[in-house]
C-alpha cells in the first residue's frame, strides 16, 4: 500500500476567512477543526496539501469597530490577526498560510479578476437611492439604521425585519428611523454603483451546482434561488470605506464580500511566493489540482454562486468542491451570551484541553450540513470514556510491563499477527471516511477498534500472568501487541487528536505516526517511559468555563457602553432630569487596599473605606495603576449600583474614571474631602 509509485493529489484547502473585528468562538472551530482535521489526514497520506486562510479585513463594521476603539483599521485588523492565530494554533488548526484580505497579493487580484469580468461586459453600473447618514457622512447598510416597525410599532427594530412580529419592510418604510451610529435622521441620497451581472452566469452555474461540486442538501437549497431567479449584484460601496478602491473609480470601493473570497487565492499567492510553489497550477483553469473551500452554510450563496461565476467570467478554474457544515448548538439550544453557552476559544482553552473539543467534533461530525450539537454532559462522557478510558487505557495498562519485563523493548516477534494485520487493514476503510469527511464514522470505527484491543488484553490478563513463574515472556507478548495496536489507533486518531499522537510518538519513539508508517511491525523495538497523554475531563472546569463566558459578556458589555477613542464623536447622552440624577449615590472613599486578581488581567480588587463601611468593588484599571500606588488615595464611588457577580467574586459598586485609548484616570477629590461624604 506504499504511495510512493503514485503521485501525490495537489490539494488547495481553505476555511472561511473569520472577519477582523471579533473573537473566534466555538461555532468558528467547528469549521476550522473539521478542515483541519481533513488537511491534517491528506498529508498524513502523503498529499501534496496547502491549507490556507486569511483575516477577513475590509467593510464598514471594521471601520467603526476601529473608530470606536480609537483605532486606525489597520491597527485593529493588525491586533485582530494576532488573536485569530493565536486561537488558531491553541487549536492545532495548522495553517500553511495566514494572511490579510488587506494585503498587496488581494488588491492585485481583486483588481485582476474584476477588470477581466469589466473588459468582458460583465459589470454594470446605475444609480441606486440608500439612506445616509448625514452626521458621520456615509451611507448606511440596512443593519445600521433602526427605528419603529410600521407594522406592530416595536422601537428599536434594526434594518429591514422586526424583530418582535418579523414583519419584513424597507428600512425608509422604518417610522422615524435613525442612524444606528450617530443617532442622526438619515436622508435619502443617490450614488452610482457597480454590479456584477450575475444573470450572465445562469446556465453555467446550473450546470456547475449538478457536477457535484456541493452537497444535495446545498443542491436543492441553490435550486430553489434559481427557480426565483437572481439579479445582479451590487459590489461597490462608496467612501468612506475600509477596503480597495476600484479601478477607474474614484471614490468606489470594492464591497467586501467581492474581495473576501479573493482572499483565498492572495493567501496561497503569498505562500507559493514564499516556498516557490506554482500558483497557476492551482488556478488555471485546466489545472489538475484540487480546490476545497470548507464554509458554513450560512455563506453558501456567495461560494456555490457569486463566487464560481466570478472565476469562471475571469478566465480561472472552479472550485472542486464547496463543503458546507452545520451551526454549533450548545446544550440543544443556540449558543447564547446570557447562558455563557457562547464561549470564545481563549475562555475555552483556559479551562479545558482543546483536544477534547477536537475529538467531540470529529465524533459528531458527518459530511452533511446538519447542526452539531455540543451536549456538555455528554462531551465530558464521551471524551473521558473514548481517549481516556480505552484508547490511553491500552498503553497505559501495557507499557509498564514492557519496561520491566523487556527493559523498554518489545518483543522481537509478533504474538498476535492476524489481530494486527486486521487493525492494519481497517485503516484502508477508515481512510474512506477520513476522506468523504465522515469524521463520525471513521471514529466509531477506531473505537470499535479500542474495545477489541481492550478485550484481548482483560481476556489475557498479563497483570494475573506476572505474578506466577515463568511467564514473562508471555506477558511481554501480550503487552507488546496492546503497544502495536494503541500504535494502530493513534495513526488514525492522529489528524484528531495531533498533540496527543505527538505524546505517543514520543512514547513509541517514532519518527512519524504518517498512515503508511502504520505497515511496519514494532518487533524489538525501544520505547519510552509512558506519561498520561490524556487525562479526564472534570465537570467543575466545564462550569467554570460556562461562568467565565458570563463574565466576557459583561466585560464586551462594557466595551459597548464606554467606547474608547474618539469620544468627541459621541453624541453626549440623553437629557435626563435632576431627580434620575439625585438616584446616583456618589461617594468619597479612601482605597484602603488594593490587590491583583489572579486570572484577570484587566481587573483590580479594591476594598473601599466609606467612613466606617467597606465594600469591595473589581475594577478595570490593571493597565493604569499598581496596586501599592493606588492604596491611601480617595476617589469617587457609586455606591448605590446594585451589586453584580463577577467570576473573582462580588463587585459592591464602581469608582469613577476617565478613560480613552491614552490612558485610564481614577477621579480623586480635592484635599480635604472625607470619606463618606456624598458627591452632589
Ligand atoms: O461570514 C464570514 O464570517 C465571512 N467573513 C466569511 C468570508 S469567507 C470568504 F469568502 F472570504
Ligand atoms: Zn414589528
Amino acid at each position: 500500500m506504499s504511495n510512493t509509485t503514485r503521485h501525490p493529489r495537489k490539494i488547495l484547502v481553505t476555511s472561511a476567512l473569520p472577519y477582523a473585528n471579533g473573537s473566534i468562538h466555538l461555532g468558528h472551530l467547528l469549521e476550522y477543526i473539521q478542515t483541519d482535521i481533513w488537511v491534517r489526514f491528506q498529508k498524513s497520506r502523503g498529499q501534496e496539501c496547502y491549507y490556507v486562510c486569511a483575516d477577513d479585513a475590509h467593510g464598514t463594521a471594521i471601520m467603526l469597530r476601529a473608530e470606536q476603539e480609537g483605532l486606525s483599521s489597520e491597527a485593529l485588523i493588525e491586533r485582530v490577526s494576532w488573536e485569530h492565530q493565536n486561537d488558531f494554533a491553541t487549536f492545532g488548526v495548522a495553517f500553511d498560510n495566514y494572511h490579510s484580505t488587506h494585503s498587496r497579493e488581494n488588491r492585485e487580484l481583486s483588481e485582476l479578476i474584476y477588470t477581466r469580468l469589466r473588459d468582458k461586459g460583465h459589470i454594470a453600473t446605475r444609480d441606486i437611492e440608500q439612506m445616509y447618514d448625514p452626521v458621520k457622512g456615509l451611507f448606511l447598510a440596512d443593519r445600521f439604521i433602526k427605528g419603529t416597525c410600521p407594522t406592530c410599532k416595536a422601537e428599536g427594530q434594526y434594518g429591514d425585519n422586526c424583530e418582535a412580529c418579523g414583519a419584513t419592510y424597507t428600512p425608509a418604510e422604518l417610522i422615524d428611523p435613525v442612524s444606528a451610529i450617530s443617532g442622526a435622521t438619515p436622508e435619502v441620497r443617490s450614488s452610482t454603483h457597480f454590479f456584477f451581472k450575475l444573470p450572465d452566469f445562469a446556465d453555467f452555474l446550473k450546470r456547475w451546482i449538478h457536477d457535484d461540486h456541493v452537497q444535495p442538501q446545498i443542491r436543492n437549497k441553490l435550486m430553489e434561488w434559481f427557480e426565483s431567479g437572481f439579479n445582479e449584484w451590487d459590489i461597490s460601496r462608496d467612501a468612506p470605506y475600509f477596503g480597495f478602491e476600484i479601478p477607474d473609480a474614484p471614490g468606489k470601493f470594492f464591497y467586501v464580500w467581492l474581495d473576501a473570497p479573493i482572499g483565498y487565492l492572495a493567501s496561497f499567492k503569498n505562500l507559493c511566493d514564499r516556498e516557490g510553489i506554482d500558483f497557476d497550477s492551482f488556478w488555471q483553469q485546466d489545472s489538475d489540482a484540487e480546490i476545497y473551500h470548507f464554509i458554513g452554510k450560512d455563506i453558501v450563496y456567495f461560494h456555490a454562486l457569486f463566487w464560481p461565476a466570478m472565476l469562471h467570467g475571469a478566465d480561472l478554474r472552479t472550485p472542486t468542491a464547496v463543503n458546507c457544515h452545520g451551526f454549533v448548538t450548545v446544550n440543544g439550544a443556540k449558543m447564547s451570551k446570557s447562558r455563557g453557552t457562547f464561549i470564545k476559544a481563549a475562555t475555552y482553552a483556559e479551562y479545558l484541553n482543546p483536544e477534547y473539543l477536537r475529538y467531540y467534533f470529529a465524533a459528531k461530525l458527518s459530511s452533511g450540513v446538519d447542526d452539531l450539537d455540543l451536549n456538555l454532559e455528554d462531551f465530558a462522557a464521551r471524551v473521558n470514556s473514548d481517549l481516556v478510558g480505552k484508547v490511553v487505557n491500552i498503553a497505559s495498562r501495557c507499557a509498564g510491563f514492557v519496561k520491566k519485563l523487556g527493559d523498554g523493548q518489545l518483543s522481537r516477534h509478533c504474538a498476535e499477527p492476524e489481530m494486527v494485520a486486521r487493525f492494519i487493514a481497517a485503516g484502508d476503510t477508515i481512510a474512506e471516511d477520513f476522506e468523504a469527511r465522515e469524521f463520525g464514522r471513521a471514529m466509531r470505527k477506531v473505537m470499535e477498534l479500542a474495545d477489541e484491543a481492550n478485550t484481548y488484553i482483560a481476556e489475557k490478563e498479563p497483570w494475573v500472568l506476572a505474578k506466577q513463574d515463568g511467564r514473562d515472556e508471555e506477558v511481554l507478548d501480550i503487552c507488546s501487541v496492546g503497544i502495536n495496536l494503541f500504535r494502530q489507533l493513534m495513526v488514525y486518531l492522529a489528524p484528531v487528536v495531533p498533540a496527543m499522537a505527538e505524546g505517543a510518538r514520543h512514547f513509541l519513539q517514532l519518527g512519524s505516526l504518517d498512515w503508511h508508517s502504520r505497515h511496519d511491525l514494532l518487533v524489538g523495538h525501544e520505547i519510552a517511559k509512558f506519561k498520561p497523554l490524556m487525562t479526564r475531563i472534570e465537570r467543575d472546569r466545564i462550569d467554570a468555563m460556562i461562568e467565565a463566558s458570563k463574565e466576557d459578556l459583561v466585560e464586551e458589555q462594557k466595551l459597548k457602553e464606554t467606547p474608547k477613542g474618539p469620544l468627541a464623536d459621541d453624541p453626549i447622552a440623553d437629557e435626563i432630569t435632576f431627580d434620575d440624577f439625585a438616584k446616583v449615590d456618589l461617594r468619597i472613599v479612601r482605597i484602603a487596599k488594593a490587590e491583583y486578581v489572579e486570572g484577570a488581567d484587566k481587573l483590580l480588587k479594591l476594598t473601599l473605606d466609606l467612613g466606617g463601611e467597606n465594600r469591595t468593588v473589581f475594577a478595570g484599571i490593571r493597565s493604569a495603576y499598581a496596586p501599592e500606588a493606588l492604596e491611601g488615595h480617595l476617589t469617587v464611588m457609586v455606591a448605590n449600583l446594585a451589586p453584580r457577580k463577577m467570576r473573582f467574586g462580588v463587585s459592591e459598586g464602581m469608582v469613577l474614571a476617565a478613560g480613552n485609548e491614552a490612558g485610564i484616570y481614577l477621579l480623586e477629590p480635592h484635599t480635604g474631602a472625607e470619606p463618606g461624604q456624598r458627591v452632589t
